[in-house]
């Protein structure tokens, strides 16, 4: 590591002496005598001044230099109110590291070019902001996990059938016999809880579903946990908590970043201090009724509009539970308590962000597995190993997923799930 360079935000928290930072070029203005180079690095941006009469042998080159071409600037730093970032660096010396060429991103371009653009638009204050609570939100993911002492185990990605059925599977030619790419790490980890009992993953899941939304990607990074033991209460429980301490960490370490991106972060804080609610799909329908005079007849899935009816009256997420048996996964099991359910949940995010983590209890009955499969039109020679891991010593376990982008999405108050990564994969998008 090189002593002498400092990050931008180290040079401002400084804010007075010499200082050596290096970067590229966010913005640049100039006249005759004077140019204004606005540097960025991870850190920050700052306003550095480079006066002709210092650069004389210089300055040709100086007058040249484009956005996002990278230097090395030394100079002095003072406080100045009208800088970007309130502080400028007068530059002593500067030394061109690589030149740009005219840079193809301006506050013109739509979603489309941007996202054609996007090797590039990275280096955005907004995807900059993004990127970093991204990293700290999985960053609190596996700090949450760790501390509950909880193991990492992950699981294939290729696998040779389906393990849920809803949502279609992408398809890989795999030395002649066709393979999937993995929706879930659930049946795998179902056969590891045996072993470890506390096990999660955050790794990527794949979807085939032609869902244009703002909140479906066909990759996206799967936070899944599995317990031996749970009821439906605490694995809700986990995912309740799991969530608060990720928005405590958003909330102590990014909120400059959320202000870059414009998010009103104190809408976050409810979820912070409140106990997230808990209701049924029954009591769902019937406030949809009552209050909102939407009628959903028994046993049809809730569609967007209803779920964000339903959540105008909410400031945290919800969870909803026991959706009807009939049109959920198979191996979630029938509620002895109202059986025409499934003891099972989603946690719905306020503002709009609608299925953020769906869980269940498993089931371990396999005549009960085999009919719902049969149900279901699947092939039961597919889940072979599936009753297999529940035929020695079966014990009660259940565990959820979480779309790690779509909290992100929420988190940052962001428009589409494909800012929330860095490189998005949808239907439509899948280059660069
Ligand atoms: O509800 P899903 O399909 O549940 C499962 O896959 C379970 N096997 C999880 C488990 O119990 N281990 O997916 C879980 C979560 C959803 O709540 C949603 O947040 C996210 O994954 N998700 C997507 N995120 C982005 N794009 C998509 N196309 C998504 N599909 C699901
Ligand atoms: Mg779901």
């Amino acid at each position: 590591m090189t002593e002498k360079f400092i990050s931008i935000a180290e040079a401002m928290k400084r804010g007075h002496g010499k200082v050596a930072i290096r970067g590229w070029i966010y913005r640049e203005r100039g006249s005759n005598e004077l140019k204004f180079l606005v540097i960025r690095d991870s850190s920050d941006i700052i306003q550095c001044v480079l006066k002709k009469e210092k650069f004389a042998k210089q300055w040709a080159e100086i007058d040249k230099l484009q956005v996002e071409a990278s230097v090395e600037i030394e100079g002095a730093i003072k406080e100045d109110k009208r800088a970007p970032t309130g502080f400028e660096v007068e530059a002593d010396k500067i030394t061109i590291v690589g030149l740009s060429d005219k840079f193809p991103i301006n506050k013109d371009l739509n979603e489309e070019l941007l996202g054609d653009r996007r090797h590039l638009w990275l280096r955005s204050r907004k995807m900059n902001a993004i990127l970093k609570i991204r990293s700290t939100v999985t960053g609190a993911l596996h700090e949450y996990f760790r501390s509950k002492d909880f193991y990492e185990f992950q699981s294939p990605i290729l696998i040779p059938g389906g393990a849920e059925e809803g949502p279609t599977m992408f398809s890989v030619d795999y030395f002649g016999k066709k393979m999937y790419l993995a929706q879930t790490w659930q049946l795998y980890a179902e056969a590891a809880m045996y072993s470890l009992e506390k096990i999660y993953c955050i790794a990527p899941s794949f979807r085939a579903e032609k869902s244009k939304t703002t909140r479906h990607l066909t990759e996206y990074w799967h936070t899944e946990m599995e317990v031996a033991w749970a009821n439906l209460d605490e694995l809700m429980a986990y995912a309740e908590e799991m969530t608060k301490h990720v928005i405590k960490r958003v909330l102590e370490k990014n909120k400059k970043e959320l202000e870059i991106l414009g998010r009103d972060w104190k809408k976050l804080e409810p979820s912070l201090k409140k106990k997230f609610p808990h209701i049924t799909y029954d009591q769902v329908l019937k406030i949809l009724k009552e209050k909102k005079k939407t009628n959903v007849p028994w046993g049809k899935d809730l569609r967007t509009i209803e779920e964000e009816k339903f959540m105008e009256d909410h400031d945290t997420p919800v969870f909803v539970t026991n959706y009807p048996k009939e049109i959920m996964a198979f191996y979630k099991p029938r509620d002895p308590k109202n059986p025409k359910t499934a003891l099972c949940f989603d946690m719905l995010g306020p503002e709009n962000n609608h299925e953020i983590i769906g869980g269940s209890v498993r089931d371990t009955n396999i005549d009960e597995l085999k009919k719902s499969l049969k149900a279901k039109g699947e092939k039961l020679e597919d889940y072979k190993y599936y009753f297999d891991i529940h035929s020695y010593g079966a014990i009660p376990h259940g565990g959820y997923g979480l779309g790690t982008e779509r909290l992100i999405k929420w988190i940052c108050g962001l428009e589409t799930i494909k800012d929330a990564i860095g490189f998005p994969r949808t239907m439509t998008r899948y280059n660069p």
